[in-house]
């Protein structure tokens, strides 16, 4: 079953267009994006994970890359889309990331992030957990679409079924 931040992607901006994700992972989103009608560019920094989104979710468009340094024009990108991505990163670098993102997107364009909230049941190690006020800052330059405090059981790593809060946040340029 797909997860549904993809589905909000598919209610509030539908294919056709060009689609980024970012921190793509093994690809399991830009294969939905795909079957939708996307043209899909993926990016992530794990070269193993981008070698299975070619072979095992068969998604082209895809490479090894920063998210801090994006190798893309401006303005290319009908949506840019990171989901579980921008928590793994040191707090001065978030405005970097989003500026990347806002960078590579045409006037339009739609942002969609999720990430930690300071709410996260689950917390550990050095992720990130970002809170309302700091939510507020970082994505105050944009025209905000929607930005909501989800909880998510999910069961990742052998240690059963958790709840994770994240925020979700959808911008326009
Ligand atoms: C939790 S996974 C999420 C994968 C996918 N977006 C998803 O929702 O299933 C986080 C991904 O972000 C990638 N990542 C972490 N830091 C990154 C960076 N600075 N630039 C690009 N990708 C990064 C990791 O390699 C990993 O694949």
């Amino acid at each position: 079953m797909y997860n549904k931040f993809v589905l909000k992607v598919k209610k509030i901006c539908p294919a056709p267009g060009y689609i980024l994700d970012i921190g793509c992972g093994v690809g399991h989103d830009l294969r939905y994006f795909q079957e939708c009608g996307w043209k899909v560019y993926g990016i992530d920094n794990n070269a193993g994970k981008i070698e299975k989104a070619k072979t095992s979710c068969g998604v082209n468009g895809v490479q090894v890359g920063d998210i801090l340094q994006l190798p893309f024009r401006n303005e290319f990108f009908n949506v840019v889309y990171c989901r579980n991505v921008l928590h793994y990163l040191k707090i001065e670098e978030i405005p970097v990331a989003i500026n990347e993102s806002l960078r590579v997107l045409k006037k339009n364009g739609y942002l969609f992030f999720m990430f930690f909230s300071t709410k996260d049941k689950a917390r550990h190690g050095n992720t990130l957990f970002l809170s309302e006020q700091e939510v507020d800052g970082y994505f105050g330059n944009w025209t905000l679409i929607e930005k909501a405090e989800v909880s998510v059981e999910e069961s990742h790593g052998g240690s059963g079924l958790h709840e994770h809060t994240f925020w979700q946040v959808i911008g326009k340029k």
